[in-house]
């Protein structure tokens, strides 16, 4: 199909966007189904995807960064997330959710030091918002980070972290005023190897199974207070705008599911024949395909004018909260439709570990889960739409 007329792509976005379709073919495609089986994180395609620069795409090249557009970071998550929605999320969570906040609210000597060594595929980030009790109410945390001199003590448990057994170094949110409720979080970045912080066990999923998700555990974790990202009590505000970015990357993560079930299931119906024709004739069939083709194309712009807001916004200072999480809610949708669907034109052979279909459909789920639920992004936009915030 030919590009987006109203949004054209430049020789760079095209560049990046066949240097990650290749290399995520031919890297990632062939060991996405035994990483899953296994759920073993996949180490050696996450340095190489380093090495490509893909961990840092927009970081600026002064920290080690590839210094590209967000179009161009949409356009090489989805082709990975095509062949591997788990290495995806590595790669999403990495540069939205961990570079982001530190490019945007940190210390040129915080840059140096905790997005270097992620941008140039040495080191893995990670983002620690949610608590066993506090998830979409995540100003609700109890996790208590308390001054003492020249550290922060810390102490909590926090949950559900994307990388959180394998990271480095992580953006973590903790209370430093409990009375003041969202103003008083605090973010902090934590280097993985400081006393007091463990790993708990890692979760076992439906879905994304090679991507590795934790709690984590802080007891008397003393942190030194260069280490807090922006001021006191600005944490939530940037768990906010962190996380507005990280929908856009959730979004193109279900893109590259949807795209990769559909893909498969115009093969499939041109193929397979029942009752003496191509089963693409029938027009439950056709149909199917038509309605997966429409939502795809409609994520695919609202994705796009998604990455264009947040380009804008940098100049601006306005907020892309609306366009991201329309663009979250509705690819996420579209991708659970397109694997439901998928799985169905394919029958029995869908249902089977021997296609990936499957893998598509329970990965799929996740994408209207976490960075937001669905009804999380239904509260954004309606809140928005009807003037409430
Ligand atoms: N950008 C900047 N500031 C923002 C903001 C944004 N997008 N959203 C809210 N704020 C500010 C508000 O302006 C407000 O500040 P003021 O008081 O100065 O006006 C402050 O934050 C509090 O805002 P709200 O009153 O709207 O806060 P709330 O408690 O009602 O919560 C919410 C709003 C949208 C429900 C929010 O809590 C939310 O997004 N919840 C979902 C959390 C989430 O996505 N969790 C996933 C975690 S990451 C993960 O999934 C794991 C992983 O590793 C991938």
């Amino acid at each position: 199909m030919a590009d987006s007329a109203l949004f054209p792509l430049n020789d760079e976005h095209k560049m990046i966007r066949d240097t990650a379709r290749d290399f995520a073919q031919k890297e990632i495609a062939p060991i996405a189904a035994q990483f899953d089986e296994s759920g073993e994180f996949p180490l050696e395609t996450i340095r190489k995807m380093g090495a490509l620069g893909f961990m840092g795409l927009q970081v600026p090249e002064k920290y080690g960064g590839a210094g590209m557009d967000t179009m161009s970071y949409v356009l090489a998550l989805t082709e990975i997330c095509k062949a591997d929605a788990a290495h995806g999320v590595v790669m999403s969570v990495n540069n939205s959710l961990y570079c982001h906040g530190i490019l945007t609210f940190g210390t040129d000597e915080q840059k140096e030091k905790f997005v270097r060594p992620i941008a140039t595929g040495k080191a893995i980030g990670a983002y620690s918002l949610t608590e066993p009790m506090s998830g979409s109410d995540a100003s609700n945390m109890k996790s208590r980070a308390t001054r003492d001199g020249d550290f922060y003590v810390l102490n909590g448990r926090k949950s559900w972290v994307t990388s959180g057994p394998v990271a480095d170094y992580f953006v973590v949110f903790m209370m430093t005023d409990l009375e003041k409720k969202a103003k008083g979080i605090s973010a902090f970045l934590v280097d993985g190897k400081t006393p007091g912080l463990t790993r708990g066990k890692k979760e076992s999923k439906l879905g994304i199974r090679a991507s590795a998700t934790s709690e984590l555990i802080f007891e008397d974790c003393r942190v030194p207070a260069a280490n807090r990202l922006g001021a006191q009590g600005e944490g939530f505000r940037i768990a906010m705008t962190v996380l507005d970015v990280g929908r856009i990357g959730i979004g193109a993560q279900a893109l590259g599911i949807a795209e990769a079930a559909y893909e498969a299931s115009v093969v499939y119906a041109r193929e397979r024949e029942a009752f003496g024709q191509k089963i693409g004739e029938f027009q439950g069939i056709g149909f199917k395909i038509a309605d997966m083709k429409t939502r795809i194309e409609a994520s695919r712009l609202l994705l796009y004018n998604a990455a264009m807001a947040k380009d804008l916004a940098k100049e601006s200072g306005e907020r892309f909260s609306l366009q991201a999480s329309i663009a979250k809610l509705f690819a996420s949708e579209t991708a659970m439709f397109c694997a439901h669907a998928a799985v169905q034109i394919h029958g029995g052979l869908g249902y089977s570990r021997e296609l990936p279909l499957e893998r598509y459909f329970r990965d799929a789920k996740i994408t209207e889960i976490y960075e937001g639920t669905s009804e999380i992004q239904r509260l954004v936009i309606s809140r928005a739409e009807l003037g409430l915030r």
